[in-house]
């Protein structure tokens, strides 16, 4: 089909041009029929121009838009002309003028939408459904424009510092990193698996073995596991590996990344090095190793102003674990709603929440009132600095981890409901020396809590496993995990004990990774990395709730894709194909 080209962008059709002709290519956004005239507005990526088409000028555009529907895509061309004062439109860049409208063709009819773009309630499915039309809105090109940029700048800044981008195997085997993998069938090899990656960490070590000292690469990554708003089963991560390094001078690298893509995108200046925190304070100030440090609202450990306790669950928490709280100042709680907060923690998975109130005439207030000393506030004071009248406790009993999980929970639930926390504000922040290994109580073994490539801190060998402590950190934003990284392990004999430690025995150990065992005998330099979520850290940047508004096509919480349909059933004759028979229940 011939078409008029375009010869400017909609968006890009200014006062300056008045008296010439113009052709803009795009869709229709909207049609207003005043009778005598027809008004069109043109959308394309760069933004809107407004057509005037009236049966006056004698061509065919006016009657060509009289069956104009939205979403058309069409080719107009005409002669750019300013509007008068009171026809100005300031929300659009193209505000003080309208194309007359000359020739108007229709590119390409549309039939019925299945909804319209300006409707923000639509249902996510049928959004994802149809997600070329989702992301014809100018908010949702804008996201994946501000993705775009993002990416363009950080590999900016890694090639400018030499790193290599070295793309590395999808069809893999297992990489652990906490995750299940997704697998794939291998036809020329039958009954054999490859693994998608979970990220590339062995690739990129295996990289520094070669000497490439300094890599990147914008990945993407494959993890089987419970969706969230800010996971998804396919994702992409930025990852760097560095040589001859410590911690310091990955995370210096990452802030100055940072630093580098808010200037060069926002034009934003990032102020560096970022807060930092070990997790041991993470945990025990904010009952979280990716505390939200935007508002301030701690946890206290009062177990010992109930040491000689009559309640029996508190007596009882105190034998193995501790009694936490949380004091918050300047609201009065209503007793609904401390019934609610009660109620939310134990769909939570909490055994309960206690609370204590301070009137303002030093009496106290609680379901164990009667049951608490004469010099409770004594007892407390140490403990909880600033504490006073008017003050609510609301405090959780048991053991250490979980409760200080569930207090930790509670205080995100306050920060939001008591509107603690200044959303305009980006609080950048290092979580530092992570414990090694991380007790599983159902399978009563050690897994690693990085990953098992993760260098344990100096001197490790003989403690307990659960006082080993990693040479890991996380980089948090608001309370996200924004990216996770580590030194590693480069010398195959602390590699070994480390597999030990997780329960891997030296004959599985050589048939999952023999091949690092290996090359850790054969010229390994120290190294260490980390890997940042592209799609969170887009998602949080611009402040959306879902990080789906930041991929181009996400996955629904099921993990298909309503557009292609997502994943399909193989016929029998292709499963035999791979080796595979169906069996006769799927459970
Ligand atoms: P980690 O497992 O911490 O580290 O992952 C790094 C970052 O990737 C992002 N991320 C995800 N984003 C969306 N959906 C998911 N399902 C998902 N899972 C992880 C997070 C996370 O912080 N190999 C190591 C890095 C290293 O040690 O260098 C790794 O992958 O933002």
């Amino acid at each position: 089909m011939q078409f008029g080209k375009r010869s400017i962008m909609c968006g890009e059709v200014t006062s300056s041009m008045a008296g010439s002709t113009v052709t803009v290519n795009g869709w229709v956004n909207r049609r207003r029929d005043h009778g005598n005239v027809i008004f069109v507005d043109v959308r394309d990526r760069s933004g809107m121009v407004q057509a005037v088409l009236s049966p006056e000028l004698n061509n065919n555009a006016y009657a060509a838009a009289q069956n104009l529907h939205n979403e058309e895509v069409v080719s107009l061309t005409g002669t750019v002309v300013k509007r008068s004062a009171s026809g100005q439109n300031p929300q659009w860049a193209t505000g003080d003028i309208e194309i007359q409208g000359h020739a108007l063709q229709i590119l390409n009819p549309v039939k019925a939408l299945p909804f319209q773009l300006e409707d923000e309630r639509v249902d996510e499915e049928l959004r994802l459904k149809y997600r070329y039309l989702d992301l014809r809105r100018p908010r949702m090109f804008g996201l994946l424009k501000l993705r775009s940029d993002i990416e363009f700048a950080m590999r900016e800044f890694f090639h400018r510092e030499g790193f290599l981008d070295v793309a590395t195997p999808i069809l893999t085997k297992n990489t652990p990193e906490g995750a299940r993998e997704f697998v794939s069938p291998s036809r020329i090899q039958k009954g054999k698996f490859y693994a998608l990656p979970q990220s590339p960490q062995l690739y990129k070590q295996l990289l520094m073995a070669s000497g490439f000292d300094r890599y990147y690469q914008i990945a993407h990554c494959f993890r089987d596991e419970d969706l969230r708003a800010d996971r998804q089963p396919e994702f992409i991560q930025l990852d760097l590996e560095m040589s001859f390094i410590d911690e310091l001078d990955i995370q210096t690298t990452v802030e100055r990344l940072i630093q580098f893509a808010l200037k060069k995108v926002f034009n934003r200046d990032l102020k560096v090095p970022f807060e930092r925190m070990t997790y041991d304070h993470a945990f025990g100030h904010y009952g979280s190793d990716k505390p939200d440090v935007r508002f301030e609202l701690k946890i206290h450990d009062v177990s010992l102003a109930f040491a000689d306790t009559s309640v029996n669950f508190l007596k009882a928490a105190l034998v193995h674990g501790k009694i936490g709280a949380l004091c918050v100042s300047a609201h009065h709680f209503s007793r609904s709603e401390l019934d609610d907060l009660v109620e939310k923690m134990k769909q939570q998975g909490a055994q309960g929440l206690l609370w204590i109130t301070c009137a303002a005439d030093g009496s106290l207030e609680s379901p164990i009132a009667k049951f608490l000393p004469k010099d409770f506030v004594e007892r407390i004071t140490p403990l909880i600095a600033g504490f006073k009248q008017g003050d609510t406790l609301l405090i959780m009993a048991g053991d250490f981890q979980d409760t200080w999980t569930m207090l930790g929970r509670l205080r995100l639930m306050l920060g939001k409901k008591l509107g603690l926390i200044d959303e305009n504000i980006q609080r950048y922040l290092w979580v530092t020396d992570f414990p090694m290994f991380e007790y599983d109580k159902e399978t009563n073994t050690y897994a690693a809590m990085h990953h098992p490539f993760t260098m344990p801190q100096p001197e490790w060998e003989g403690k307990p496993y659960g006082e080993i402590k990693a040479r890991a950190y996380d980089i948090v934003l608001n309370g996200i995990e924004l990216g996770g990284g580590s030194i590693r392990i480069f010398n195959s004999a602390e590699q070994t004990k480390v597999f030990q430690a997780i329960g891997l025995t030296q004959e599985s150990a050589e048939k999952r990774f023999g091949f690092l065992l290996e090359a850790q005998k054969l010229g390994f330099p120290p190294h260490g990395g980390l890997a940042i979520g592209i799609d969170r850290f887009i998602m949080l940047l611009a402040k959306c709730d879902s990080i789906r508004d930041v991929m181009a096509f996400p996955k629904t919480a099921k993990g298909s894709d309503p557009l292609m349909q997502a994943p399909v059933e193989l016929e029998d004759k292709d499963l035999a194909e791979y080796g595979l028979m169906r069996k006769k229940s799927l459970t």
